[in-house]
């Protein structure tokens, strides 16, 4: 494997909507985040992936761009966004943005000049059909819930969107859309970003020519990933895309994969991939119901090691996985992961070790270093997410009551990861002067960045601790280069692992409230993190208590 500059580093993802608002307006923007830096820094942080910011209507909250070239004026200006790459490089920082290319807004001059000419030389950078009464050019069912066609306005014609009507998508098979993006992606390198995060990516090749699959719900649509399995030919698009872009500048490149093909891992994240990176998303997908959220099953902590386990195996040391326990698409980790009841600072940093000393380059979540939880609702009128109300639909249509399906909608619902950053007890979790555009988790007068700053004991003081460790002259080549090998694998509510390289370190965490004892087969040379006041050892067995977790360099 190929050394590179990023290995080592550890990342954080920035939602900035709900990062911090310097101006009042209830809206976090770039000034914010660039305010936090120094927070950001001292957490031990180096590289800063940014959810989109450009000129956007926020129907999917920026995940639908009007214009790639500018920053939406509620983030900022042009001029902050520089700012804010100049005062990362000061602090040995890199700064990644969304990438956000298998659809635009429906309000980007494409789609407006295709509405216009749908014959023209806009009409091919989308993918538009004839529309016929009474019937659908395809029957797949979009991400957002609904056909994925909708009538192009003014004309006869209708457009593709995988995600909401407001995201038509880009035609990957036109060169000179291709040509646009490249330009566009080099345009902000040479700005001096330090790379991408890539979005949705695997749905930029549809499988050609376009047709129905048999439907699999009593909408008459079919899953999109019925679709995207009959794809092939991706590769060419995203090593072209490779070559002409994050190639010439040494970017890094993080992808959102979803169910690569087997055996493609390689070709994705190898030593000369398409991607540096791509997320694990073995934890976050894992009991998942093609029917719907109402549908899926509860991780157990057996599940979580497994989930953890079988994504390490698959990438062995093909390349680095990007590890996560959140994003803003997912609930809050230390919600979905511990066990309800069980949920304290203590079983936090159990999850937090258990994660961070995987294999590969760890990603933290805005809020995450603090333990923020899931944000409590009472009705379906306090959410915002478009994928949690359409889903509640889907559960009220399924024969759900009211009462469960919005259950259903509250373990999942994007929202959780959005509420807005804790920064104090202070009004509005000290994150705007105004009025927040979305609720801040009440919880917020006991978990917040204020409080955990001061406490030396504190969900976030374990956090710099982990980062410390990763980064400590000692142990790196071992926690970023070493093997990852599991141990004691069947032992229920046990998750532990041996990390080998130039050293070897056993993390081994306990993951239920009831104590249980390991048997090292020789005396550990020296404790490296323990997120319990004593160990309780006699000779080599040690009985781990309720959520303790241990790093030990043996
Ligand atoms: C990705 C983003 C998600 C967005 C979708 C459409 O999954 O993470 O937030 O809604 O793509 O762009
Ligand atoms: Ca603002």
């Amino acid at each position: 494997m190929t050394k590179k500059w990023w290995h080592d580093k550890v990342a954080y993802q920035i939602y900035p909507k709900s990062f911090y608002d310097s101006n009042g307006d209830g809206i976090g923007d770039i000034p914010g985040i660039i305010s936090k830096l120094d927070y950001l820094k001292e957490l031990g942080v180096d590289i800063l992936w940014l959810s989109p910011c450009y000129r956007s209507p926020l129907a999917d909250q920026g995940y639908d761009i009007s214009d790639y070239y500018s920053i939406d004026p509620r983030f900022g200006t042009m001029a902050d966004m520089e700012r804010l790459i100049a005062e990362a490089k000061k602090r040995d920082m890199y700064i990644l943005m969304d990438l956000v290319v298998n659809h635009c807004s429906d309000e980007h001059e494409w789609f407006q000049k295709a509405c216009e000419d749908p014959n023209g030389k806009y009409g091919h950078y989308f993918y538009l059909r004839d529309k016929k009464e009474g019937e659908l050019p395809t029957n797949w069912r979009s991400y957002f819930g609904g056909p994925v066609w909708d009538d192009l306005p003014g004309t006869d014609k209708q457009y593709l969107h995988v995600f909401h009507k407001k995201q038509p998508d880009l035609n990957w098979e036109n060169p000179e859309l291709r040509e646009e993006v490249y330009k566009n992606i080099n345009w902000w390198l040479d700005k001096g970003l330090g790379g991408f995060r890539i979005d949705a990516i695997i749905n930029i090749k549809k499988a050609l020519p376009l047709r129905s699959y048999p439907a699999d719900r009593d909408d008459g649509l079919c899953s999109m990933q019925t679709m995207l399995k009959e794809s092939s030919g991706i590769g060419t698009f995203l090593s072209e895309l490779r070559d002409r872009t994050f190639k010439r500048y040494d970017a890094f490149t993080v992808g959102e994969v979803f169910n690569e093909k087997p055996g493609e891992l390689p070709d994705f994240i190898g030593d000369n991939g398409y991607f540096s990176s791509m997320f694990d998303f073995n934890e976050t997908i894992f009991g998942h119901s093609e029917k719907g959220w109402y549908d899926a099953s509860p991780i157990t902590p057996e599940d979580y090691k497994n989930c953890c386990f079988a994504s390490q195996e698959k990438a062995g040391d093909i390349g680095f996985l990007s590890n996560i326990i959140e994003n803003h698409d997912e609930p809050r980790g230390v919600s979905r992961y511990i066990p309800e009841g069980d949920r304290c600072d203590k079983s936090k940093k159990l999850l937090a070790a258990l994660n961070f000393m995987l294999r590969g380059l760890p990603f933290i979540y805005q809020g995450q270093e603090l333990g923020m939880e899931n944000l409590p609702i009472s009705s379906i009128d306090e959410v915002d997410d478009i994928s949690a109300r359409d889903e509640y639909r889907v559960a009220l249509e399924a024969g759900l009551s009211e009462e469960a399906a919005l259950k259903a909608v509250a373990a999942y619902s994007r929202d959780n990861a959005r509420t807005p950053m804790q920064w104090s007890d202070q009004a509005n979790a000290g994150f705007t002067e105004g009025t927040p555009w979305l609720t801040v988790n009440p919880n917020y007068t006991r978990i917040n960045a204020a409080a955990q700053v001061a406490d030396e004991n504190s969900v976030l003081a374990f956090y710099k601790k982990l980062i410390a460790l990763r980064k400590a002259p000692a142990y790196k080549e071992t926690i970023v280069y070493g093997a990852l090998e599991p141990v004691w694998r069947e032992r229920r509510n046990l998750m532990a692992y041996y990390r080998k390289g130039e050293r070897t370190l056993l993390v081994a965490g306990n993951f239920q409230r009831e104590q249980q004892e390991i048997t090292l087969p020789k005396p550990y040379k020296k404790v490296l993190l323990n997120n319990d006041k004593d160990i309780i050892e006699e000779k080599e067995t040690i009985t781990l208590q309720g959520y303790q977790v241990l790093i030990l360099e043996m």
